[in-house]
């Protein structure tokens, strides 16, 4: 596997997001909604970087049945908070085709939300196939199938504190 991020470039760019994230709502009150299962450890390094009032929710998306390739995408929503009338963060680990992001969105905004943005740790260039583009990014990375710092290939990896990106050889299925 390559190393496509390191630890301390992905700190640079998640203190760069809660920088323009801080800067976007400043004086207001902020409701971040993580997407499960890839958010996760960028949602607990993001809100920790952010001096200001945030109400933290959680929503589990999954597409990837266990390889690469997308199916279904099925929205879990059961644990979110009462969003109505609240400004909304939409939080990914990563943005791909950008129909996971779409769908969540309109979701949000039929739940009676003030505003509706999103912010990812990257963007896969070339790839997207919605009209959405992210308003708050980390880092734009080329079409290779990434892991760690949250993401996964069939359900491993999550847990490497840097992105890399998987190879040929290490695809299985
Ligand atoms: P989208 O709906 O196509 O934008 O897909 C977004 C979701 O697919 C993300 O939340 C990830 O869970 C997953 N995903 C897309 N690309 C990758 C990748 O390279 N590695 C791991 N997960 C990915
Ligand atoms: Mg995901």
């Amino acid at each position: 596997m390559k190393i496509l991020l390191s630890e301390s470039q992905i700190r640079e760019g998640v203190e760069r997001m809660a920088g323009e994230i801080a800067a976007a709502y400043s004086g207001r009150q902020l409701t971040i909604v993580g997407v499960l299962t890839g958010s996760v450890v960028l949602l607990a390094d993001l809100i920790r970087r952010l001096d200001m009032p945030v109400r933290i929710g959680v929503i589990h998306a999954s597409s990837y049945r266990g390889g690469i390739s997308a199916g279904e995408l099925i929205v879990q929503s059961d644990w979110m908070p009462d969003i109505n009338g609240r400004e909304v963060l939409l939080l990914d680990d990563i943005f791909d085709t950008g129909r996971t992001l779409r769908l969540i969105a309109s979701q949000m905004s039929d739940l009676g939300a003030t505003s509706v943005k999103t912010a990812v740790l990257l963007v896969k260039e070339g790839r997207s196939e919605v009209q959405l583009v992210p308003d708050f990014r980390g880092f734009s990375i080329p079409d290779v199938f990434v892991v760690g710092y949250g993401m996964d290939y069939q359900d491993l990896y999550r847990n490497l504190p840097y992105v890399g990106a998987m190879e040929e050889g290490d695809l299985v299925g």
